[in-house]
């Protein structure tokens, strides 16, 4: 049997080892033994507070981290990444959505060529295609102002334009709506449609592929709506794509001044700083958008020129190992105190677990420990009342990262008041916990049930303000961070090859859903369609 490159590894001994010694340490008694542990444990970078105190850490967890990260030359995949290598090796692409976001005067290369010029040109295009929309001088077909916009797309074609869309909403243009549309299921286009001018409406067709069969199903379905309001010239007015695959776009009728290019060098999850963020920047503005990619920006800066151990998107990434590997975390759970951002968790599930959900390492091999962790979570708020009481209480240890924003909607009113006493509260809570002898006056059959063990960890990121800049700064620091990951297990965070079979299955299943005869499958699957089959022809 071939060792493992990471457990065999002195730093990864040295973790165990001292796992085990930190099994009985409390983080209360860590507070209380360290009253500097707050100015020890969190870090600022511009409007970004992140607190990392409340970890199950130490001075020396944080050194065998580090010298994990190193062991493991995250300093040299993150050189890799920034140069434009292939480190996406089963799909042979080089990784720069970095390259979107750099607004400096600087070359980025893929192949011996810079990327840059034709991403400004790019970015130039849409400025000004999302200007013309904005002041209404782009008009649909009747001669109309735009004004409602629908993005159709699925996994990073809609998860992280949707999450920065109503995270920047207090930006947006006020006679403008912005409509997502991801589910195949007519029910979500439906209801979509049903409250649209089609004279004022446009589509925005967002797919890296141009393939993906549940994008291309809502596509169809609006071009029909829309050809049987305005009729067949309508649709070159009303549709704006976003692809790698300009052909097919240009096949399903779009005008080539309203496609706008991707490349394959930016992965469906890291798009958002991309083409794919056109209905962000129509809604809030060209100026808004070049905010928010300045704040990913500085997060780059950052993530490729500070020391790893002064790092935060290594910081975070290492902790999460920490819990993942060593302390037996099987979960983060991700929950913002600001409704502006309650869809984080649903593009950071992507971007995660899409990314680190693998078992094999890049050359094949299969991984030692644990991989990318279950991402959950929801408004801070709503959960409380939801499912907390596992956070709190559930034998598993679950660590959660709490966000928040210290301006949002209304400033620094009242609400925000209520709003960030409940987030330190929680986190507080998760860590203190309440023992059995502090319930005196609980009866003492109830005391087990009113107890709590703390000991939980937790990390807090405190935006200044929901900036479109902390923003971009927010979401760039998750994407580093689950590249340190990758890089520490060895995986690698840019393919997605678990999502094929399930497609594949469904394409060769179909037929059979419409009526042709399904032969070699397994009585579940045989046993689920002739239900369905029956139902469609109308039996019980
Ligand atoms: O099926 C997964 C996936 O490939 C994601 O990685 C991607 O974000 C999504 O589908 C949508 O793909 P596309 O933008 O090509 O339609």
């Amino acid at each position: 049997m071939t060792e493992h490159p990471m457990t065999t590894l002195p730093a990864w001994a040295a973790l165990e080892t001292h796992a085990a010694s930190l099994r009985d340490v409390h983080l209360r008694d860590l507070f209380a033994g360290d009253p500097d542990r707050f100015a020890r444990f969190s870090f600022s970078l511009g409007p970004l507070l992140a607190d990392y105190s409340k970890n199950r850490v130490t001075a020396e967890t944080m050194g065998l981290l580090m010298e994990l990260a190193r062991a493991r030359d995250v300093e040299g995949g993150r050189a890799a990444m920034f140069a434009g290598a292939h480190i996406n090796g089963t799909e042979n692409r080089a990784v720069l959505h970095v390259a979107l976001r750099n607004r400096a005067d600087r070359s980025m290369m893929v192949d011996g060529s810079d990327v840059m010029p034709e991403v400004r040109e790019t970015r130039e295009r849409l400025k000004v295609f999302a200007d013309a929309v904005r002041c209404g001088a782009l008009t649909g077909a009747t001669g109309k102002p735009l004004r409602h916009i629908v993005n159709i797309g699925i996994g990073g074609s809609h998860l992280g334009p949707m999450f920065v869309a109503e995270a920047l909403k207090d930006h947006q243009q006020a006679d403008l709506t912005v409509a997502f549309v991801s589910n195949p299921d007519r029910a979500q286009i439906d209801d979509v449609l049903a409250n649209l001018d089609p004279a004022a409406t446009l589509f925005i067709v967002a797919s890296k592929t141009f393939t993906t069969a549940e994008t291309m199903f809502n596509a169809q379905a609006a071009r029909l709506w829309l050809v049987d309001k305005l009729g067949e010239a309508a649709v070159g007015k009303h549709f704006a794509a976003i692809s790698t695959n300009l052909e097919a776009a240009a096949r399903f009728g779009i005008s080539k001044d309203n496609v706008f290019p991707m490349w394959d060098w930016v992965g469906g999850r890291y798009s958002v700083w991309s083409a794919i963020g056109l209905a962000v920047m129509i809604a809030c503005g060209p100026d808004v958008f070049d905010q928010f990619l300045a704040g990913a920006e500085a997060m780059d800066r950052h993530f490729e020129t500070a020391s790893l151990d002064q790092n935060l998107p290594v910081i975070l990434a290492m902790i999460g190992i920490w819990h993942a590997d060593f302390l037996g975390g099987p979960a983060i759970a991700i929950l913002p105190y600001d409704h502006r951002l309650r869809l984080l968790p649903f593009h950071l599930q992507q971007l995660d677990m899409e990314s680190n959900g693998k078992s094999v390492m890049t050359d094949g091999a299969p991984v030692a420990g644990d991989t990318g962790p279950i991402v959950f979570g929801g408004g801070g708020s709503d959960s409380q009342h939801s499912f907390y009481q596992l956070l709190h209480q559930g034998p598993r240890h679950i660590p959660c990262d709490f966000i928040g924003a210290l301006k949002g909607h209304d400033g620094a009113g009242p609400s925000r008041d209520l709003l960030l006493a409940n987030m330190f509260a929680q986190s507080e809570a998760l860590m203190v916990g309440r023992k059995e002898q502090d319930l005196d006056a609980t009866a003492p059959e109830l005391r087990p049930h009113r107890s709590f063990s703390g000991n939980r960890s937790s990390t807090t990121l405190l935006l200044e303000e929901l900036t479109p800049y902390a923003l971009g700064m927010l979401m760039a620091l998750y994407e580093h961070k689950v590249f340190v990951q990758g890089l520490v297990w060895g995986v690698n965070s840019f393919d997605q090859w678990g999502v094929e079979l399930g497609k594949e299955l469904a394409k060769s299943l179909q037929p059979a859903l419409t009526g042709e005869a399904l032969k070699g499958r397994d009585s579940s699957t045989s046993g689920l369609i002739a239900a369905y089959l029956k139902a469609k022809a109308g039996g019980p």
